[in-house]
């Protein structure tokens, strides 16, 4: 623990005998008097500061840490392009925020694939924790950090956080019998798991009802979370937040399990069962659950433990959690319980998506049904990938993914409305610039054509904020191609490739008025694009010239921008055919 004693300025035992007085500022009666004595008048000072300065901390999204027991797949990648689509949503509207992402690297199921290669597990989880990296840099993920559970920053942030459960007395020995999932990093009650029959081995096992894995019966001593005395602390919080899960069938299903009440948590293993971990403090016999360790990492990377003054200066309390359904009794109850145990502020929502199956089987790689995210990427070019994903990802249900539906939804979206419509407006026989001057006539307003579309050209910014503050990506995206499609309709209408032939004065007006609009068009959905395909909307907004301080929300105002354009190069491809299943 030595870093976070010198962060802290603590000599070691005064990590000792804390009492809490406040979410950030532990009251440990070993802490030097002077350490004591600036902690407070630095939190008084904190606490006297108006609330504006306060409540002023970035928005702080995170997506779970990855197992590092085998290689990512397009699972994984989902989670990444969701929590990077919504990061980015944020700084497009002006708002700081902090992405966060990173790896879950200690535990059984890490501990035993490591052993089953016969690498150390140290050296295993540095290759697999920079093949997600990759992965995460490849993906455009604009994280902030990547924080590995074996960062020494976490493993004493965990250990000054089982010392704070402690000190408030949640923490208590006793023996634990249960059925233990490795492969789900949890135990389960008797309740929870019944017999089947291994179709391949014709062997009776034990399994999970919940996932279906395997467990083992295991009686051992261990330490325990006393997380059932939080029971009404959390139904009352749930009561008060009835977002906090979304979607809100989701929060249902965690309130009504923990309305039938909540039994204490085993947290942590023998160290004669699990190496790989973080040790309890003063208790070498003992490794921390992975799962505590796990969740801590949000706090780790908010700067956990607080240095007074600075509790939200990196985002905490966390305004999303992205996380797949099978994760949500973890953060819907362990992780408010065990922050509620200290008085620290809970994060503001789960998203909690559906997976990604293959023929409708669940991806797994005993299945073989695996999707490698790099050869996605390689195939079908990032952009694209982060399109599908977010366009078709479920959120409520699961999605079942198909390189087939890619290429049909990169021919209909990409190549046949958002390319040609970039295309079109590019035509050379049209002067952009000229239509964006001459072109903001009133005149054709009331054709049935125009007015949808001009309807939508105000009203789309809203609806996708609407969309977005739904939580539903996919619902904006949706809302950027309606504007894109009646777009085509209008043109198809107007025809101005016919009209700029025949040069009256009358169809010269016609043919700005109409360029000006699609010209509207295709920059307000290269703004509006560039959180969900970064790469192409820049090319859009770079092709229509649009000066790049003018590329933020606010800008994404019809009529709002009038000095782009300038110089723009007739003709571009921007979505060149992609291989299909037929080639
Ligand atoms: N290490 C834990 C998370 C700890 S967070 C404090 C874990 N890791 S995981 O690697 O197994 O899963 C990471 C994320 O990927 C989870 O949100 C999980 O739901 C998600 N997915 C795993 N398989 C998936 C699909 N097939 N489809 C979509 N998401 C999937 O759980």
């Amino acid at each position: 623990m030595s870093n976070l004693i010198n962060r802290l300025g603590l000599r070691s035992r005064s990590l000792l005998g804390c009492t809490r007085t406040s979410w950030s500022t532990p009251k440990c009666s070993t802490l030097s008097s002077s350490f004591q004595h600036k902690t407070f008048q630095a939190y008084r000072a904190a606490s006297t500061t108006s609330s504006t300065a306060l409540d002023k901390k970035p928005t702080f999204i995170t997506t779970p840490i990855f197992y590092v027991n085998a290689e990512p797949h397009v699972g994984h990648l989902f989670t990444l392009v969701l929590s990077d689509v919504y990061k980015r949503w944020e700084t497009l509207n002006g708002r700081p925020a902090r992405l966060l992402t990173g790896t879950d690297e200690h535990g059984m199921k890490v501990q035993q694939a490591a052993a089953k290669v016969g690498i150390p597990a140290e050296i295993f989880c540095d290759d697999l924790a920079a093949v997600f990296k990759k992965l995460a840099n490849e993906v455009g993920v604009d994280y902030d950090r990547f924080i590995r559970t074996t960062d020494q920053d976490h493993k004493d942030a965990v250990q000054f956080f089982w010392k704070r459960l402690q000190d408030e007395g949640y923490i208590y020995q006793s023996k634990h019998t249960g059925w233990y999932s490795v492969a789900d990093e949890t135990f389960y009650t008797e309740q929870q798991i019944h017999e089947v029959v291994n179709p391949a081995t014709g062997l009776k096992e034990m399994v999970s009802k919940e996932s279906g894995r395997i467990v083992e019966y295991t009686s051992e001593m261990n330490y325990h979370f006393a997380m059932s005395k939080l029971q009404p602390k959390l139904m009352d919080f749930y009561k008060a937040n009835p977002d906090f899960i979304t979607p809100y069938f989701r929060y249902k299903e965690v309130i009504d399990e923990v309305a039938q009440g909540l039994e204490d948590l085993s947290i942590s293993r023998p160290v004669s069962r699990l190496t790989w971990g973080i040790p309890v403090p003063e208790d070498n016999s003992q490794t921390v659950y992975v799962w505590v360790d796990a969740l801590i990492n949000y706090l780790t990377a908010s700067g956990y433990p607080f240095h007074p003054g600075k509790e939200r200066a990196l985002g905490w309390p966390a305004d999303l959690h992205v996380i797949g359904k099978d994760i949500i009794r973890f953060h819907g109850i362990y992780w408010p319980a065990l922050l509620l145990a200290l008085d620290l502020p809970l994060p503001k929502q789960l998203l909690a998506h559906g997976h990604w199956t293959m023929n409708r089987k669940k991806m797994s790689k005993s299945d073989g049904n695996v999707v490698n995210p790099f050869f996605a990427i390689k195939r079908f070019g990032l952009d694209t990938i982060r399109f599908y994903m977010a366009m078709d990802g479920g959120v409520d249900y699961d999605a079942d993914y198909s390189n087939e539906m890619i290429a049909t939804k990169y021919k209909t979206y990409l190549q046949n409305q958002l390319g040609n419509l970039v295309g079109r407006v590019s035509f050379k026989g049209y002067d952009i610039r000229r239509s964006i001057e001459n072109g903001r006539t009133e005149a054709y307003h009331d054709s049935p054509a125009e007015k949808a579309l001009l309807e939508l050209l105000e009203k789309t910014p809203e609806l996708v904020t609407r969309e977005f503050d739904n939580r539903s990506i996919s619902g904006a995206l949706k809302k950027i191609f309606e504007l894109i499609s009646v777009t085509h309709q209008y043109l198809t209408i107007i025809q101005p490739w016919s009209l700029v032939k025949k040069d009256t004065e009358a169809d010269r007006e016609s043919v700005d008025h109409c360029i000006w609009l699609c010209a509207e068009t295709t920059r307000m959905a290269g703004i509006l694009l560039q959180p969900f395909m970064p790469d192409k909307a820049l090319e859009i907004l770079d092709h229509l010239k649009v000066a790049e301080d003018r590329r933020t929300f606010e800008w994404a105002v019809f009529g709002k921008d009038r000095e782009y354009a300038n110089g723009i190069k007739h003709r571009v491809k921007m979505f060149p055919p992609i291989m299909t299943e037929d080639h």
